[in-house]
């Protein structure tokens, strides 16, 4: 049984997951090294901005290492092996604000549970040569590792009704601003 905040999460972004889901079109974004770089840019422009407002916030105590978290430097790789230069990826998205915890684990949840999907996409690619640093992410400690960030999360969500509604509001805000964002620089599947 899914606990009371993850069921209000996945009802929370669920219509943009499903559009996202949608948009990406992952077999064709994977099928060509220019469009899988588009998309791993695309990451980037979104991630880099929101780990640094993550970044800002103290931690202790709230049962998440963020700095053992960040998926940004796994993006440069990617692309690194993709051949394009972090400097040569252009502008980054703006990101909802994360004044705080609450928030802060309302913007997590987006990019942790986004490891769950990863292990598909890590499927779609095969054995293509793409490189998969970002998908592959946790490996096979990803169930393990999502199973500890729900524990914390529920923790942050118990403290109080504010909290729970700005985990979930901020979920959705940067949930739909990812989304807005793929299909602001991306080309559209064909
Ligand atoms: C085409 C791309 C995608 C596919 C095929 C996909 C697929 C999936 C699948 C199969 C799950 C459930 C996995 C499980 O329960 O073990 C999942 C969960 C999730 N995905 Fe995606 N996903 C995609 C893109 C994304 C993106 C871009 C994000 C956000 C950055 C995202 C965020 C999430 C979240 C937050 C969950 C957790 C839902 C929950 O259990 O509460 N996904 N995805």
């Amino acid at each position: 049984m899914p606990s009371e905040i993850l069921r209000q999460l996945r009802a929370a972004t669920l219509a943009d997951h499903q559009r996202l889901e949608r948009f990406l079109a992952l077999e064709w974004r994977t099928s060509e090294l220019g469009r899988y770089r588009d998309l791993l840019t695309a990451f980037l422009a979104y991630y880099e901005p929101l780990e640094t407002a993550l970044g800002r916030l103290t931690w202790n105590g709230s049962g998440v290492d963020f700095e053992d978290r960040r998926k940004a430097g796994w993006l440069r790789a990617d692309l690194a092996h993709c051949g394009l230069a972090a400097g040569a990826v252009g502008p980054r998205a703006e990101v909802p604000p994360v004044p705080d915890l609450p928030a802060a684990f309302g913007a997590l949840y987006v990019t942790e549970g986004a490891t769950l999907g990863g292990r598909q996409i890590l499927r779609g690619l095969g054995a293509s040569t793409l490189p998969r640093r970002f998908f592959a992410s946790y490996g096979e400690a990803v169930p393990e590792r999502w199973n500890e960030f729900l524990g914390a999360l529920e923790r942050q969500a118990a403290a109080s009704a504010e909290a729970s509604a700005a985990i979930v509001r901020t979920a959705r805000d940067v949930f739909a601003g990812l989304r807005a964002w793929f299909q602001r620089t991306l080309p559209a599947a064909l």
